[in-house]
């Protein structure tokens, strides 16, 4: 298993443009599988889970091709519709392929991933949602067997919580379906929009995607398409936390900063100068940090659960109280105790974890849990005193695309071990 070795000290100064969204990337690939063509997807970042999500893709039958960041996925002779546990087990996020294999092949197998690093992930509302649309389901041994034999028809589906990966399932499932699907409480983070972005350009008829109630005109077929995915405002949110952490300052380009307003609040409370023209963001640290105060996750726009440890990282910088509530997942503090054994003195209590007041750390041999908790380690290490070993880096390199290479561009002392 791989490391990153890294050597506290050094301030982030620099320019950095942003990769493309993994949370995109990965159900425009899924989606690609309604094509029977060519889609071509630019700024796809090289991730393991993007690596993986395209070897489901040429398991179902699809050619896939990747000239740096542009991936060619061919669906012309897709056939198959199993999905096994191998597969399944190498992204967490391989369910988003449910609702395209259905609308594909009108029928569908795949093996869930488990267990996962953030607490229990149940697909009930993926699953009634489909059922909703015509699909007849049965789940045994870990493995969800969908049948469709008269073909999807749309409907009305009420979700009980704006779930991200259940409204994409949705969205891709409606596309083809026969009539009119409307989405009754959907999740509205940008990535959605993208996702039917993709999906219009390439003749499918979505409306509403970025709000909470979507719907969808059912068509034939989707023609081929070409579509470059958004960039990664969770990326960015680790540059920023990075660049926070060491009192430096940075350039990001390429950055959706218009979908990333909960994440510069943050870091203008605690006192960073920003800028922000068109997509780039520009971002000063004081000499004196101001307290954060408490931060929540919730659904977009408000906080995105995704960024909470990269600023939970930042806490040893700064002055004062400072907490995280997380209202999403039910188990995403596993990377403090980790955190902690740099310094970090963090406390959790329930759904909160708090520091209190500035804390020197100390170069230690600390382990990812997950991959933004992974992230979370090494931002925290750059403000460490020494050298920190952070183990496991495959998690981080789940979704992110040369991260090492990246920071030491920005100056940070780090290498692969
Ligand atoms: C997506 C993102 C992930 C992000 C999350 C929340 C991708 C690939 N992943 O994950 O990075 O952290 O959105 O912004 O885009 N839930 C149920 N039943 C369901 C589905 C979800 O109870 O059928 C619960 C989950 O346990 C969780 C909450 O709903 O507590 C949010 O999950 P969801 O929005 O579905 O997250 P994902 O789509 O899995």
């Amino acid at each position: 298993m791989n490391s990153f070795k890294v050597t506290g000290g050094n301030r982030i100064d620099g320019s950095i443009k942003l990769q493309g969204a993994k949370n995109s990337a990965l159900p425009i690939l899924a989606a690609t599988l309604l094509i029977k063509n060519k889609s071509v997807i630019h700024n796809c970042p090289d991730l393991s889970d993007v690596d993986a999500a395209l070897k489901i893709l040429v398991k179902l039958g699809c050619v896939c091709v990747r000239d740096e960041n542009t991936v060619i996925v061919d669906s012309t002779d897709a056939f198959n519709y199993e999905v096994g546990k191998e597969l399944a087990g190498e992204m967490r996020s391989s369910i988003v392929f449910l609702g395209a294999i259905i609308a594909r092949m009108g029928k569908a197998v795949i093996s869930s991933p488990g267990g996962c690093e953030l607490g229990p992930r149940p697909i009930d509302m993926h699953l009634s949602a489909l059922k909703q649309l015509g699909v007849i389901i049965k789940e045994e041994d870990g493995v969800t067997s969908c049948n469709c034999p008269n073909g999807l028809v749309g409907g009305e589906i009420y979700l009980r919580f704006p779930s991200v990966g259940a409204t994409e399932n949705i969205i891709i499932a409606a596309c083809l379906a026969r009539g009119k699907t409307v989405i009754h409480g959907a999740a509205s983070e940008p990535e959605i929009s993208d996702l039917a972005d993709f999906l219009n350009r390439a003749g499918a008829r979505i409306k509403g995607a970025g709000s909470n109630t979507v719907i969808i005109e059912g068509v034939p077929c989707l023609k081929s398409v070409e579509h470059t995915v958004m960039s990664d405002r969770i990326v960015a949110a680790t540059f920023l936390s990075a660049a926070a952490v060491t009192g430096g300052s940075i350039e990001i380009t390429d950055c959706p900063a218009y979908n990333m307003q909960s994440i510069l609040d943050f870091f203008e409370k605690i006192g960073c100068y920003m800028k922000i023209k068109n997509n780039r963001v520009y971002m000063k640290c004081p000499s004196e940090f101001k307290a954060s105060g408490v931060t929540v996750t919730d659904v977009y726009p408000a906080f995105p659960t995704d960024a909470g440890p990269l600023i939970v990282a930042t806490f040893s910088r700064l002055p004062g109280e400072n907490s995280l509530l997380e209202t999403i997942f039910e188990n995403r503090f596993r990377y403090v105790p980790e955190l902690n054994k740099l310094g970090a003195d963090i406390c959790q209590n329930g759904k909160t974890v708090t520091s209190k007041g500035k804390k020197k750390l100390f170069g230690a041999d600390v382990n990812c849990t997950d991959l933004r908790g992974g992230a979370a380690l090494v931002i925290a290490a750059l403000n460490a005193e020494g050298e920190s070993v952070v183990n496991d880096i495959y998690h981080i390199e789940r979704g992110y695309q040369s991260f090492a290479l990246n920071l030491k561009k920005l100056g940070v002392d780090i290498e692969e071990l």
